[in-house]
């Protein structure tokens, strides 16, 4: 679908009401940035907030990470599509038909497309929580096997860390989307996040998108942090 920026920076919007949210787009320019609409907003908000977004100027990640079965997974996404937002996920967990369902109804839409992005391995699991549901494979392998079984569905990329970036896109050409959270700057904070990546350097690990939450939202400037960035990955050759 066509965009508003070429800037691979993704805000993540993760606020509990409308206002918040919308202070902070209104401080925010889609000429850098684009913006995350995660499970919590849009649950408190509706799509109504992602309209109010859209009319802003700003392409729109749902990240709503849909696994149902397969016909119902499709319809969702489809009503994503048709709210308009460039970027929708789906877990790869939820199986090849069911992710074969989501790209054909997609496929067969006449109307605007948005990206369909898989959620391989949940980066907040480990090992022993693998293990819990039922899968023996190390975390590795589980996240190769989800993504290699997205590409196969015609998904048009993946959500992965950063630190995983560098063996995905050895594994996938350019056209495939890695999208990539935990990043941080190199003096602001970690927080909750592990393994962080500055943009930079995510972006030469071969990241795709990078979606950026607190390292903005959190900033006294927040259109400063997001201008800063998005000159020091053009600086580096990445969006322009
Ligand atoms: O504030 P921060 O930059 O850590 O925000 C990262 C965003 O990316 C949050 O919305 C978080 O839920 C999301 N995310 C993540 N790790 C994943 C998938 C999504 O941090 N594996």
């Amino acid at each position: 679908m066509s965009s508003n920026t070429s800037s691979p920076i993704v805000v993540a919007m993760d606020f509990d009401n409308a206002k918040a949210c919308l202070d902070l787009a209104s401080r925010l320019s889609p000429q850098y940035c684009r913006l995350k609409v995660g499970k919590e907003l849009f649950t408190s908000c509706g799509p109504q907030i992602v309209e109010t977004l859209m009319q802003k100027g700003f392409d729109i990640f749902l990240d709503l990470k849909f696994h149902d079965i397969p016909n119902t997974t499709a319809k969702a996404v489809k009503a994503a599509a048709d709210l308009g937002v460039w970027m929708v996920n789906v877990h790869a967990s939820g199986g090849e038909r069911m992710m074969l369902a989501a790209r054909e109804i997609l496929d067969q839409s006449s109307g605007q497309k948005p990206l369909l992005i898989a959620v391989t391995v949940l980066t907040s699991m480990e090992q022993s929580d693998l293990l819990g549901v039922g899968v023996a494979y190390p975390i590795d392998n589980q996240v190769e096997r989800l993504a290699g079984l997205a590409h196969y569905c015609g998904l048009d990329g993946i959500v992965c860390s950063a630190r995983e970036a560098k063996q995905m896109r050895q594994q996938f050409d350019q056209n495939f989307c890695l999208v990539t959270p935990g990043i941080r700057m190199a003096d602001s904070p970690a927080d909750d996040q592990r393994r962080t990546l500055t943009p930079v350097q995510a972006m030469q690990e071969g990241s795709s998108y990078l979606v950026i939450g607190r390292p903005i939202t959190g900033a006294e400037n927040p259109a400063q942090a997001c201008e800063n960035i998005f000159n020091e990955l053009v600086q580096n050759g990445f969006g322009n």
